[in-house]
Formats: structure tokens, sequence, C-alpha cells
């Protein structure tokens, strides 16, 4: 039996810094998407635990012994065995499609699909709410991201409220291709405690209601960013000047932006910034 579950792409649609913990953590107010783009993970049953990577960015992880996705299927199985329950081991195949270290969570969607995918193997039947806290001792990503669905979130990352549906749009997603530690963008913060994000609706009625919303909101992280990567800022300029684009802005702690467009107007963007910056990971969708 073989269970594949994807990761897709978590986008900060929009990022406020509202706060720091005691412990250097920041206190976020994000509203997040998942997009179309991401990673795959693959298990199937085995005696041990072992992982392979493949995919265009295998190799970006090459050599990193204790991948995020090796310690999610460690923790499951330890609150098996606290359990007293039997937690066999699988072979785990991560199909690797997102730049590393971008700022759409690609790490924390793997650890969230490997929880997934195992408690699903492994018949642990945790439930989504247990995941995502055993997913929180992962990476403050990790619970939304096993939850899956566009939400406010808040906290460092770990109190995730689901919006209703969004409408429909294209997220158009773009690395100008240099990694960025996330730690090293939150130490360049010039201001810790910026006000929260705007109350959004009851519901985002229409594109236009959520392009007007997003385009009264920030990405706090986004000067710090610039600063150690500066083609960001090529990358933001080259989105907003796409006649496609209805709002763009970096995801996380970058370096990764994303274009909001209507519904089939994604693929142009893509397309055209592609067609200028053949260096740049461009992915529609
Ligand atoms: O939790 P995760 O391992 O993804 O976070 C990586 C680093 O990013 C943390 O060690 C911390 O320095 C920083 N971070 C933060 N506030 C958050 C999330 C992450 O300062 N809410």
């Amino acid at each position: 039996m073989t269970i594949e579950i994807p990761a897709p792409a978590k986008v900060n649609l929009a990022l406020h810094v509202v706060g720091r913990r005691p412990d250097g953590y920041h206190l976020l107010d994000s509203i997040v998407a998942f997009a179309s783009a991401g990673d795959r993970i693959r298990v199937e049953p085995a005696e041990d635990l072992s992982l392979s990577v493949e995919g265009p960015f295998a190799s970006a992880l090459a050599g990193e012994a204790d991948n995020l996705v090796l310690r999610a299927a460690r923790l499951l199985q330890a609150e098996l065995i606290d359990l007293e329950r039997p937690a066999p081991g699988a072979r785990i195949v991560l199909d690797k499609s997102l730049p590393v270290a971008s700022g759409i969570g690609g790490g924390s969607a793997d650890a969230a699909a490997t929880l997934v995918a195992l408690d699903r193997l492994w018949h642990a039947d945790f439930g989504t709410e247990r995941l995502a806290r055993l997913g929180g001792r992962l990476g403050a990503d990790v619970p939304m991201c096993v939850i899956g669905r566009a939400a406010r979130v808040g906290g460092i990352g770990e109190v995730v409220e689901p919006l209703g549906p969004l409408p429909a749009f294209d997220l158009v997603l773009v690395n100008p291709g240099r990694p960025l530690a996330t730690p090293d963008v939150f130490q360049l913060l010039e201001r810790r405690d910026n006000p929260p994000l705007p109350a959004p609706p009851s519901r985002f009625e229409t594109l236009d209601t959520l392009v007007g919303y997003l385009a009264s909101a920030r990405n706090d992280l986004t000067d710090a960013a610039r600063r150690l990567v500066p083609e960001i800022g090529s990358v933001l300029d080259r989105l907003a000047a796409d006649p496609a684009c209805r709002l763009a802005r970096m995801s996380g702690s970058g370096a990764t932006c994303y274009a909001l467009a209507d519904p089939g107007r994604g693929a142009g963007i893509a397309e055209r910034v592609g067609g200028a910056e053949p260096g740049w990971w461009v992915s529609a969708g």
C-alpha cells in the first residue's frame, strides 16, 4: 500500500509582526493560503524508517541528515510508543519541487504531509487537531500546514482560524534563486510591535474584496529580507508591472513573492516573467 499526500506551498498573503515572546519568537498576524504548487510525500510500509528525496530541488537537501520529514516520522512513532501502540517503520519518498529556504513553508509543508500520511499508514487516527498540535513541536508553520486551509494565523503560527472559502484566484510564485534563512530576516527587523491586520470581513465574497483588503495590509518582513536579497525588489517590481497582476507581495520571510491574478490569468504572468528572467523559479497556479 502506498499513500501519497500533497504538501502545497504555504503563502502568506499578508504578514504583520505584532510582538515578540520572551523566548525570542515573534508574534504574527497573518493571512495564509495554499498554492497548487507543492512537494509530495509518499509513504509505504517498511520495517525501518527511511527517507529518499527526488525531484527538481532534491540536491538542495542533500547532506541534511536530519530532515524535518524524518523528525516528523520519529515524533509520530514516539507518540505511538508512549501509548503502547505499534510503531512500525515506513519508506518515505519526498518529491521536492519547491525551492528550499524560500518563505513558502516547504519544510513545514513536508513535515505536515508526513504526519498526515503516516497517521493514515500506521492507523494512528490522531485527527487533524492533534496532528497540528504535534506539528507545532517541529516548527511554527507546521500546524497551519497540517490544517491546510486558508486561515488567519496568530501566536507564533500555532493559532489557526480557518477563513471561509476564498474567491477563485490564480497565485503566481516567483523566487529569484537565493535561499534566505528565516532567523536572519527576523533579526534585521527594525520594529517588532506593528499594528495587527485590519479586521477581515466575515467572508471575502469577491476577488475585489480580497485584493482591496490585502492592499491595506503588509508583509512586515519585506524590508529586512530585501536588505539581505535585493533581488526581491526586482521580483516585486516586475510582478507589480505585469498587466494581469492584481497585487504583488513577498511571502513569509522571503525570498519568494506572489502575484494575485484573476482566474486563468496566472499562466500569462508566469510566461512573461519566466521568459524575461530565465534564472528565476516561477510557478503558476
Ligand atoms: O519554527 P521554525 O523552525 O520554522 O522557525 C525558524 C526560526 O525563525 C526560529 O528559530 C526563529 O528564529 C524564527 N521565527 C520567529 N518567530 C516565528 C517563527 C519563526 O522568530 N513566529
